[in-house]
């Protein structure tokens, strides 16, 4: 006999069953292993809404059964069992006795019946609209449910208020919005690229707004509904082309940062928009973050833990930074490194040892530039850079 069966009725798939699908998806050699995390009725039928093993919850959907091979049983895992309170054994076996798919199906609840503390698992908004581009949600993101039951928000690229409906958005420009940059102060413009700093309280409702909009893509981190604590550095794009009076800035990312860290960190949540991702402004953005540090003259580092894709950019900033000032300098202690970068001494030692760059000869270090390492930093060495000089910038916040 292979897996233990449900919690629920006898070969009824329930919360925290696994199955694998039926066909690889394209691209990927093995099957996925789907584990149901809600249900719900659509209909006569039942969907699940799923997580894959291994892989991000950006991916979870809703699917049919159809979907997953139940074929062989010892491949179909079913959760321990767990005793249900106040239900005593004779209920428990009524249970099983009328254990169909159809009591299943009648006891379900709609999506929006969702009990409140398992609503949060499952993808609330399927897709956002803004500046007339829609990407797909990734995460729960806690907009009112009235908005939610639409499942597609169109947001107001300038304030990012939300709307159900583009009539709404439409009245809310041409009457009610008179933005056409984030509020805050403007304290970086040059070539195209600007930042605003804003402050959480000052700027309640734009940062609160900004919180719901990166939650749907941001999922381990707590979203801070207490905005007051944070000052947001908002990144936009704009045509340089366009007289200053008649610009429109749009926001591309931004990161939040505590007022006051007492872990020395520079940045709480940080997000690049999916329509603008893999083009090169996550780095920029950290890199603004660093320049805000160095500003106050210290050494710091995001707030832990990272994503796995906050994780390869940080990464990869570093390393491109550290090689960077190596290739620049002929002899540099880690300290001075540390001085000139911003960066903290434990994430350069980290990344010099993750990249074979650190060697001690007779106790003293010395550091390694490989091939490879310098290849990367050629190609990194052509994106576009911050000027430090075009930084109109006092830390508000002294250490
Ligand atoms: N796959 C593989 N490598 C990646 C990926 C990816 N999807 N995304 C970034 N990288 C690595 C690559 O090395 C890339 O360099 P390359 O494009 O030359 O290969 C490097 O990071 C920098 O990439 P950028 O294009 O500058 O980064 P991007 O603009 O896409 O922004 C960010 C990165 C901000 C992490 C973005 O993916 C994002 O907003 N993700 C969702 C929110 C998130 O996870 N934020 C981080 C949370 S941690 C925290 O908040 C402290
Ligand atoms: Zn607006």
């Amino acid at each position: 006999m292979g897996a233990e069966r449900g919690a629920n009725m006898p070969g009824v798939l329930c919360v925290g069953c696994k199955a694998p699908l039926k066909r690889a998806v394209p691209g990927e050699a093995v099957k996925r292993t789907a584990e149901i995390v809600s249900l719900r009725k659509t209909g006569n039928s039942i969907e699940y809404y799923v997580h894959y093993k291994g892989f991000n919850k950006r991916l979870d959907e809703w699917i049919g059964e159809d979907l997953l091979d139940l074929s062989n049983e010892e491949a179909v895992e079913y959760p321990k069992k767990k005793k249900q309170p106040g239900k005593g054994k004779k209920d428990e076996k009524k249970d099983r006795k009328e254990g169909t798919e159809s009591i299943l199906l009648q006891k379900l609840p709609l999506e929006e019946e969702l009990a409140a503390e398992d609503a949060y698992k499952v993808k609330n908004i399927h897709s956002v609209e803004m500046g007339g581009c829609t990407v797909n949600a990734w995460y729960f993101s806690p907009y009112p449910p009235s908005l939610a039951r639409k499942k597609h928000v169109l947001v107001c690229e300038y304030c990012l208020f939300y709307f159900a409906a583009p009539g709404q958005l439409e009245r809310h420009r041409g009457s009610v919005c008179k933005l056409n940059r984030p509020p805050g102060v403007q304290i970086y413009r040059k070539e195209g690229l600007s930042f605003f700093e804003l402050d959480g309280q000052a700027h309640s409702n734009y940062c609160r707004n900004l919180s719901l909009l990166s939650k749907l893509f941001l999922d381990h981190k707590t979203l801070y509904y207490d905005v007051d604590v944070f000052l947001f550095y908002v990144m936009c794009v704009y045509d340089p082309e366009t007289p200053e009076e008649e610009r429109e800035y749009k926001i591309v990312g931004y990161f939040s940062k505590e007022k006051e860290s007492q872990h020395g960190y520079n940045v709480a949540c940080i997000l690049i928009l999916p329509q603008y991702q893999r083009r090169g402004y996550g780095r920029i953005l950290i890199d603004f973050s660093y320049l805000l540090s160095k500003r106050e003259r210290v050494a710091a580092s995001p707030e832990k833990p990272l994503s796995d894709l906050g994780l390869l950019s940080y990464r990869q900033y570093w390393v491109e930074k550290i090689t960077d000032i190596l290739v620049r300098a002929k002899s540099i202690s880690i300290n001075a490194i540390k001085d000139v970068s911003s960066i903290t001494t434990e994430d350069i030692v980290h990344t010099l040892r993750t990249h074979n760059m650190l060697m001690f000869y007779k106790g003293t270090p010395a550091f390694i530039l490989k091939e490879e390492v310098l290849r990367k930093h050629e190609k990194s060495h052509r994106a576009p850079k911050l000027d430090p000089a075009f930084l109109i910038w006092d830390p508000p916040y002294q250490h």
